[in-house]
């Protein structure tokens, strides 16, 4: 069968001729022609079940009303049904009591990432161990300021911290300031001197840190024993906090640590009365059930607390 597409003689041109060259002007594939009515029709069909034309404000709705929020809600949903009867056992329970659960520990673990990424990892660093130097103290180690049982990791995340340590740079004159850095320096590696304790104990360091100098829990005093620093190691570091002290308001130089509150309803109270206090405003008059009802705080509810509290515990250095 003689083939016109391939006989260049019998079919029409379109007159355009290149290098000798000529384009032919052979009809497109019936294959092809087919698919391109097809996938136009399949637009128009598009068109009319799903939201297509942008208008100002909105879209055109399309017949299935289907949209993309509308399927993420879905889905949502489907999420939120598998985790309402966790929840709603985890609101019940106590730490100790989740502690004790495996199933219900498993699942506090699980959904505590995304918690601790959004509330906390950007001062204690992902997974807890922030980086060096930043000031904020390491939750992985065993090295707790106030105390890392449950209860008191709970506590920590619930009602915030602050450890006072006053400026001591009046109080002092230099020869003693090098004296307590290189106690500081010393006992950090078990080799304080008799004379160094002595001048500890003196000058009322022990008040905070204990006789022992291994810090007290109820102050989060940091321990000054051990080669875990909550600010530096260095000479010229350790100088500048017995200077200028912890969280004292009266030196500008101080050092600031402070770990907010989470509790949502506490962290409202705190705010509450701190810009009633500001605006000289009686204290009585504040309408409390008007104020806890908002969450402006955007802190977290108890069962979070919770769940972050056995979170932490478990980073290794829980006791
Ligand atoms: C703005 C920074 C910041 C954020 C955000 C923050 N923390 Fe803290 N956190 C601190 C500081 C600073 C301290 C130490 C307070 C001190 O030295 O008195 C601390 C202390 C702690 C402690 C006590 C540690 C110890 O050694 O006793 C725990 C537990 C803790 N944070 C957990 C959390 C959790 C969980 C979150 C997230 C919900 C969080 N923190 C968010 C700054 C922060
Ligand atoms: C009123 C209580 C108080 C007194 C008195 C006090 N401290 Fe502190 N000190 C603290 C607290 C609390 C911290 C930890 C602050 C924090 O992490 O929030 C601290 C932290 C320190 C640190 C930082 C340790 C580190 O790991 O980085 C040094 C060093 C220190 N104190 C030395 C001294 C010396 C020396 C004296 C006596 C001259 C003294 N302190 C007196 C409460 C006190």
């Amino acid at each position: 069968m003689a083939d016109k597409k391939n006989n260049p003689a019998q079919v029409k041109d379109t007159g355009h001729v290149w290098d000798g060259i000529r384009e032919l002007d052979n009809p497109c594939p019936r294959w092809w022609l087919n698919s391109l009515w097809l996938s136009g029709l399949l637009v128009i069909v598009y068109f009319i079940l799903y939201p297509s034309l942008p208008l100002v404000n909105d879209s055109t709705k399309g017949l299935l009303g289907w949209t993309q929020i509308k399927e993420y809600k879905a889905d949502l949903a489907e999420v939120e049904a598998i985790r309402a009867p966790f929840e709603e056992t985890l609101a019940s329970m106590t730490v100790e009591e989740i502690l004790a659960d495996q199933k219900m520990l498993n699942y506090a673990i699980g959904s505590s990432k995304v918690l601790f990424g959004d509330n906390c990892a950007a001062c204690h660093g992902t997974g807890g161990a922030p980086a060096a130097g930043a000031g904020y103290p390491n939750l992985t180690d065993d090295d707790w300021l106030y105390g890392g049982s449950i209860d008191e990791i709970e506590m920590s995340i619930a009602k915030g911290r602050a450890g006072m340590m006053p400026a001591q740079g009046s109080l002092l004159n230099t020869e003693e300031v090098d004296q307590l850095v290189q106690f500081v320096v010393n006992s950090s590696v078990g080799k304080a001197t008799e004379a160094g304790m002595a001048l500890y104990t003196a000058k009322g360091c022990f008040a905070c840190h204990g006789a022992d100098a291994k810090g007290v829990k109820m102050m989060g005093s940091a321990n000054l024993t051990d080669r875990i620093w909550r600010f530096s190691g260095e000479e010229e570091q350790i100088r500048h906090t017995i200077i200028h002290g912890v969280n004292d308001g009266a030196d500008v130089e101080t050092r600031v640590a402070v770990m907010p509150a989470w509790n949502e309803k506490l962290a409202i109270v705190r705010q509450v009365t701190a810009d009633a206090i500001a605006d000289d405003e009686d204290l009585s008059e504040i309408d409390w059930d008007d104020e806890l009802e908002g969450d402006e705080a955007e802190r977290l509810t108890e069962t979070d607390i919770k769940k972050l509290a056995v979170y932490v515990h478990q980073f290794g250095g829980g006791q």
